[in-house]
C-alpha cells in the first residue's frame, strides 16, 4: 500500500533526538529551529517527560470517558495554576483543529447563535468549521463551505465594530490567533484584543482565542492573548501541550455551563496523553521556560533586527518571523541542507522560528552565527555568478 501523497517531503529520515538536536539515519546532526511545527515546548525526548510516559505505560494507557480517569483532574488543576486561570474548565481532545472545532461549537450551543468572525490570514485546522475558518480557500472542500464565517482584515478595529454593529444579534464567536502562526507570525494588538473582549461582552459573543500555535508559553505567557490583559472566554491548546504526544483542549470560562452529551470524544484525556501533558507542564513550572523564552526570544529578535539583510523581524518569545529578500530566497534551503538547520516557513517569503523552550542561549548564539555565515556566502555566491 501507498502512503497517501499530500506532504511535499524534505529527503531526510530523522531517528533520534534530543533536546534541540535531531539526528538523521546517517548520523548527521542537526539543530532544530522549528521545534517539528511548534510542537516541541521542553525538548525533544526530555527525561522527565520520558519516565512519566513510561510510568503511565506500565500502568494503564487508555479507558474510554465511561468511568473516572483523575490523572485528568490533576491536570486540570496544574494547567489551572500554570496558566493562572484556575477557575476554568478543561475539555480534553487530541488536535488544534479538534480544540477549535470545539470551541466553535460550543460557543454557539452557548449562546444559540450561528456566525463567527474570523480574520485574515487565520489558519484554525482542517476539520469542517475550523477550515471554514481558515483563510486558505485551497483548503476548503465544497462540503466545508458555509455562510457562518465573516472574515474581517487583522487587526482593523474599525472593521470589527462595524460588523458588530451590522451583525452583532448573529456573532457567536470571534476566533482568533494571539500570534498568527500559519499566517506568517502576525501579532495581534493588544488594543484590538481589547476591543473584541468588550465588543463580546457588549453582544454576548465568545471569544476564542485560538493558542493552538502561541500558547502554553512560547509568547513569554502561557497564553500569547494574555498580553493583551484580558481574558478570552475560550483558549484552544494543542501543539506545545504534549510534547509531541498528541493531545489538544479547551479551556473554558466558569460561566459557559456543560451539559452531558454536549461535547465528547473517545481517545480525548486518555491516561497516557494526560501524564505526557503533566510532564510538560511539569517541566515547564521548575524550569521557569515561560520567563527563558520571553527572555532569549527579546535577545534573538534584537540579534536578528541588527542582521541587514533580514527585514521585519517579528514575534515573541520564541515564536519569531522575519521576511526573506528576493536575493535571499534560497536561506531556508540551504540553512538546512547545508548547514544543518530545521526552520518553519510561511509562503511566501517568511522564515518562522519556533524552537523548544528549552534551547539554550548557546544554541541560540550558534544558529545566529551559522545564519549570517549562510547569508554571507549566498551573497558571494551571488557576486561570483555576475
Ligand atoms: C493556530 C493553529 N490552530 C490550529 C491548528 C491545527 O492544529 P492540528 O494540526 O493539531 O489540527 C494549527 C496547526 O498548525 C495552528 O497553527
Amino acid at each position: 500500500m501507498k502512503l497517501f501523497d499530500v506532504y511535499p517531503l524534505n529527503n531526510i529520515t530523522i531517528t533520534k533526538a534530543l533536546g534541540s538536536y535531531l539526528w538523521d539515519d546517517k548520523g548527521v546532526q542537526y539543530l532544530d529551529m522549528y521545534g517539528g511545527h511548534a510542537v516541541i515546548s521542553i525538548g525533544h525526548t526530555n527525561a522527565h517527560w520520558v519516565k512519566r510516559i513510561e510510568e503511565q505505560l506500565e500502568q494503564i494507557a487508555f479507558y474510554s470517558n465511561s468511568i473516572n480517569i483523575p490523572i485528568q483532574q490533576e491536570l486540570a488543576t496544574k494547567l489551572g495554576k500554570v496558566s493562572g486561570k484556575e477557575d476554568y474548565q478543561l475539555f480534553l481532545c487530541n488536535s488544534g483543529a479538534e480544540a477549535n472545532e470545539n470551541a466553535l461549537k460550543l460557543a454557539s450551543f452557548h449562546n444559540g447563535k450561528k456566525k463567527a468572525i474570523a480574520f485574515s490570514k487565520s489558519f484554525h485546522g482542517r476539520t469542517s468549521l475550523a477550515v471554514a475558518a481558515t483563510d486558505n480557500k485551497s483548503i476548503v472542500a465544497p462540503i466545508n463551505e458555509t455562510e457562518n464565517i465573516i472574515f474581517l482584515p487583522f487587526n482593523d478595529e474599525t472593521a470589527l465594530t462595524k460588523c458588530f454593529e451590522e451583525n452583532g444579534n448573529d456573532i457567536a464567536a470571534v476566533i482568533i490567533e494571539g500570534i498568527q502562526g500559519v499566517g506568517g507570525i502576525n501579532v495581534a494588538s493588544a488594543s484590538f484584543l481589547q476591543l473584541i473582549r468588550a465588543l463580546c461582552n457588549q453582544y454576548n459573543a465568545v471569544y476564542i482565542a485560538d493558542s493552538v500555535q502561541c500558547g502554553y508559553g512560547r509568547s513569554g505567557k502561557f497564553f500569547a492573548h494574555d498580553w493583551a490583559g484580558v481574558n478570552a472566554d475560550i483558549y484552544s491548546m494543542a501543539k506545545g501541550m504534549g510534547n509531541g504526544f498528541p493531545i489538544g483542549g479547551i479551556l473554558i470560562a466558569p460561566h459557559i455551563q456543560p451539559k452531558h452529551g454536549m461535547l465528547g470524544t473517545t481517545f480525548g484525556g486518555n491516561q497516557l496523553a494526560c501524564a505526557a501533558a503533566l510532564a510538560v507542564l511539569e517541566v515547564i513550572e521548575s524550569e521557569k521556560l515561560i520567563d527563558h523564552a520571553n527572555e532569549l526570544g527579546n535577545y534573538l529578535v534584537e540579534e536578528l533586527q541588527a542582521i541587514d539583510d533580514l527585514e521585519n523581524v517579528r514575534g515573541r518569545g520564541l515564536m519569531i518571523g522575519f521576511d526573506v529578500p528576493e536575493h535571499l530566497k534560497d536561506l531556508k534551503k540551504k540553512l538546512l541542507f547545508e548547514y544543518k538547520i530545521f526552520t518553519g516557513e510561511a509562503k511566501p517569503n517568511v522564515i518562522r522560528l519556533l524552537p523548544s523552550m528549552a534551547i539554550t542561549k548557546q544554541q541560540v548564539d550558534d544558529f545566529l552565527g551559522t545564519l549570517k555565515k549562510a547569508i554571507a556566502v549566498i551573497k558571494e555566491e551571488q557576486k561570483v555568478a555576475v
